[in-house]
């Protein structure tokens, strides 16, 4: 384009050539001076969006409690600050590109008076002109979507850091070990205490129990009382302040944490579904398998039924988070995901919570099923479950300060059950 410029016209290609370096050298001088103030408003448009949608999230609980009124203020002083920080980021925004806006139209008017002048004294052709006019602008317009990109790019700039801050977060690093291969193998937790970092009182506080191999165990306890953290310490994910974990007799800390992983299939409190088709969402735990082994996966989690009335079966596309489904489908494609893992260890944690009867003994069944074979240790809260447990553990909250109990938690708490299959 410039080349078509140079062979119709020097003069304007020089004037081009002139001011075109201008505009990234006044985008980063603007870019310069206004650089900590827009990194400061994103920070803060994140961190104002995020308590917004956490109050918002929360509202059906403040409301069955009664406590939605008090909310109305925080949330109109979070909105309040909120449109104050985006009118102060769009005022940047707005600014440095109007600058940016006004540098290339001046460029390209002083392309057109020279034009003009030489047009009127007789030294250049109408239609050179005419081209050249044409031209001009839009050797300007690359640098100029530039400019109106470079925000977007701000914004995703933000974006990305806070997400590499939690891909960078340290994981507990692991040991090389590994684990005693075999089928099931036991877990353990021998005098387990946990204190999350700047957490006054521990988690959880000097819990001991064992799973034999192929055993079934119930973990119950009242809500806070860390039963998901012992189970994070079983995988590995929380690195226990004193006691250790054992896995298959050898203690978690001295073991490769990903080829213990590779043994143990984990349904969290609340599983994750992402945006994507049934079918995907399943084959996370074991990206290779077939299609018939999804299926059968998905039956015998007891979503078969209601995956085959879907309109398009497994291909069906979920929302974020599998909106579309209510909590029963997504924890049985949750659990669906277990079943096509096939590991030899699986840790539940509360898989029946906030379901109805009819749903929660569908889910009984599966893990039920799931259990047979297998090291299980689940989280239980209400009683369907237990019938599939071999035993109860019982886990009490710390109390807090005193050091009351260390005695941990002998098997058997409820006493023992008939289990369900499992051997
Ligand atoms: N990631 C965390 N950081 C800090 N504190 C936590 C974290 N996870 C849980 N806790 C705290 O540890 C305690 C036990 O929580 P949790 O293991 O989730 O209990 P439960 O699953 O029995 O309801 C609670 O007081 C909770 O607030
Ligand atoms: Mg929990």
């Amino acid at each position: 384009m410039l080349l078509r410029v140079v062979t119709e016209d020097w003069v304007s290609a020089a004037i081009i050539v002139g001011t075109l370096p201008l505009i990234p050298i006044f985008m980063m001088l603007i870019g310069w001076a206004t650089q900590a103030r827009m990194d400061r408003q994103w920070q803060l448009l994140s961190r104002l969006s995020g308590h917004f949608l956490d109050v918002v999230a929360g509202l059906p609980t403040l409301k069955v409690f009664g406590r939605a009124k008090a909310q109305a203020e925080s949330i109109r002083k979070i909105t309040g600050e909120y449109r104050r920080a985006t009118m102060r980021t769009l005022r940047i925004a707005f600014l440095s590109s109007f600058a940016l806006e006004l540098l290339a139209t001046i460029s390209v008017a002083l392309v057109a008076v020279t034009i003009g002048m030489r047009l009127v004294h007789g030294n250049m052709e109408l239609y050179d002109g005419l081209v050249i006019l044409i031209l001009a602008p839009e050797a300007y317009l690359p640098l100029r979507q530039v400019g109106a990109r470079y925000h977007a790019a701000v914004e995703g700039v933000a974006a990305a850091e806070e997400i590499f801050a939690v891909l960078e977060a340290p994981v507990p690093a692991g040991g090389t070990g590994v684990v005693p291969a075999g089928g099931a193998v036991g877990v353990a937790v021998d005098g387990v205490t946990v204190r999350y970092p700047g957490r006054a009182a521990d988690a959880v506080r000097g819990v001991s129990f064992a799973v034999e191999p192929g055993e079934t165990v119930a973990l119950v306890g009242p809500s806070g009382s860390g039963k998901s953290t012992l189970l994070n310490v079983l995988l590995g994910f929380v690195r226990p302040t004193a006691g250790r974990a054992l896995v298959g007799g050898a203690d978690l800390a001295d073991v490769s944490l990903d080829g213990w992983r590779e043994r143990v299939a984990w349904v969290p409190q609340r599983p994750h579904l992402f945006a994507g088709t049934i079918a995907e969402n399943v084959r996370l735990a074991r990206p290779g398998a077939a299609d018939a082994d999804v299926v059968e996966a998905l039956r015998a989690a007891g979503a078969g039924e209601f995956v085959a009335g879907l309109p398009r079966g497994v291909e069906t596309v979920l929302g974020e988070d599998g909106a579309g489904l209510s909590a029963g489908q997504r924890q049985r494609i949750a659990l669906a995901r277990a079943f096509l893992a096939d590991r030899p260890v699986v840790l539940l944690d509360e898989p029946t919570a906030a379901l109805d009867g009819e749903t929660e003994a569908g889910i009984v069944e599966a893990v039920r099923r799931l259990a047979v074979g297998r090291t299980v240790v689940m989280v239980v809260h209400r009683p369907a479950l237990l019938g599939v447990a071999d035993r109860v553990v019982r886990v009490d909250a710390v109390v807090g300060g005193a050091d009351d109990r260390g005695d941990g938690n002998g098997g058997g708490g409820l006493g023992s059950r008939a289990g369900g299959g499992s051997s």
